[in-house]
């Protein structure tokens, strides 16, 4: 797996005769893992077609500011803000002297204008446009406005003219975001185990025992790990999310299943047990669909215990470097977390508190949790659960670049006694 797996680039195409190379470089990311969407320009789409471009990306193209459906469904904003990196090819003339002069006219040069994220152009001009004093200005102001730039190259070009302007090949500019991306994976060589979502334990073959957990947490971590570097295994039960991109995704129904496909992704350096698994099992599960019948008594089940899987890993001959567990509790939770830490024997547990009405944590895209060690918790502001992984994955980066290998309680920064 390349670490550009699980990345997210957010690629605009403009107006010249090199679009048609995006389409190769379409291809190689999709290969690679990595989520691609396309902004297309009016002049881009002169040149190559929505729908090969839409085909190859298997996303919609965005086209049109003021398009109600392009900017309901994925607004300039949010365009830039889900991507980890912007990249345009190639970059037009125009575009770049757009970029450089804070013009936003249209949705590319606006969401270039709007953008937080790192962005990277690969120009291709005839050698003239490239060699014009304003051209040349407009390369100044970007590249010291800390835009990245990938080629021209030399050569012969379209127009059967030669010099500096060809945009550099779609297999370079692949392996020039690889490099980029090599330095911003800190958690590049980690293997990583996430469980997620619920666990479904069967009454007979139609009815089981759930619970309401929707996956977003765990899928969120697993999603952030991989895109921090790290090599994941989910096992997740039963939920309606997307596989994460980039991910390895196991599935499974009951806890037994998820503790076997547990120790089948381990060794690992980290685990994170996010899954709600059930506690019990039903001991006299039937093998056919109980029925109802008139006049008869009710079916009663009876139950035996789960095994601990946040247990099981904690103890493992192959234990992970760091292991974090969640704590669902109802209330005193940061004392039920810890003494959940010392029965479990993991390192870390996320604590949050559910039930409440106006905390429901199941289902909704936001948690309140507090990081818990055997010494320490920091009780972190509500979140969504998207940045509760990211921070989860910072805290686990300076881990290891703290301690190494080895597991102790120093990333969390507040006494116990301060937030009990
Ligand atoms: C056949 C043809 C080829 C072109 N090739 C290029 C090119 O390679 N690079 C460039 O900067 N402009 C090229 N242009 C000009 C752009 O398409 C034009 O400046 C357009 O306004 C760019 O729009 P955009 O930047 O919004 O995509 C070409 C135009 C035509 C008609």
């Amino acid at each position: 797996m390349t670490n550009l797996a699980g990345k997210s680039v957010l690629l605009v195409i403009s107006g010249g005769i090199a679009a048609y190379k995006s389409l190769e470089l379409i291809r190689l990311l999709r290969k690679a893992r990595t989520e691609v969407r396309c902004i297309l320009t009016k002049g881009g789409s002169e040149f190559i077609t929505p729908l090969s471009v839409s085909a190859l990306s298997e996303h919609p193209v965005y086209t049109d500011l003021f398009s109600l459906k392009d900017e309901s469904e994925m607004g300039h904003i949010r365009l830039s803000r889900d991507a980890d990196i912007i990249i345009v090819t190639p970059a037009s003339a125009n575009l770049m002297a757009k970029l450089a002069n804070g013009i936003a006219d249209d949705l590319a040069s606006t969401t270039l204008l709007a953008s937080n994220k790192p962005i990277f152009v690969a120009p291709a001009m005839n050698p003239e446009m490239w060699a014009k004093p304003s051209t040349q200005r407009n390369i100044e102001i970007l590249r010291s406005d800390g835009v990245q730039f990938i080629g021209p190259a030399a050569g012969e070009m379209a127009c059967s003219e030669t010099g500096l302007g060809r945009m550099i090949e779609p297999q370079d500019i692949f392996d020039a975001l690889q490099s980029y991306f090599k330095l911003s994976t800190p958690l590049a060589g980690k293997r990583a185990l996430v469980t997620s979502g619920p666990t479904y334990e069967p009454i007979d073959p139609v009815r089981f025992i759930g619970n309401r957990s929707s996956g977003k947490q765990g899928h969120a971590i697993a999603a952030a790990l991989a895109r921090a570097g790290a090599e994941v295994t989910l096992v997740t039960g039963h939920v309606s999310l997307a596989d994460p991109v980039g991910v390895r995704t196991l599935h499974v129904e009951t806890a037994s299943e998820m503790l076997d496909a547990c120790q089948s992704a381990l060794p690992a350096h980290i685990a994170v047990c996010a899954a709600a698994v059930a506690d019990w099992r039903v001991e006299n599960s039937a093998d056919q669909k109980i029925k109802k019948q008139t006049g008869a008594s009710t079916p009663s089940l009876s139950f035996i215990e789960n095994p601990d899987i946040l247990a099981e890993i904690s103890k493992s001959p192959n234990r992970p470097d760091l292991v974090i567990g969640f704590a669902a509790e109802t209330q005193d939770v940061v004392k039920a977390a810890q003494e959940k830490l010392v029965r479990k024997g993991c390192d870390w547990i996320l604590a949050n508190q559910v039930g409440k009405t106006d905390n429901p944590v199941f289902g909704t895209d936001h948690n309140q949790v507090t990081l818990v060690s055997r010494s320490n918790c920091d009780e972190w502001p509500p979140l969504s659960k998207k940045e509760v992984a990211a921070r989860l994955v910072e805290a686990m980066i300076s881990h290891f670049n703290d301690t190494g290998t080895k597991h102790d309680d120093k990333p969390i920064s507040r006494p116990l006694s301060s937030a009990s």
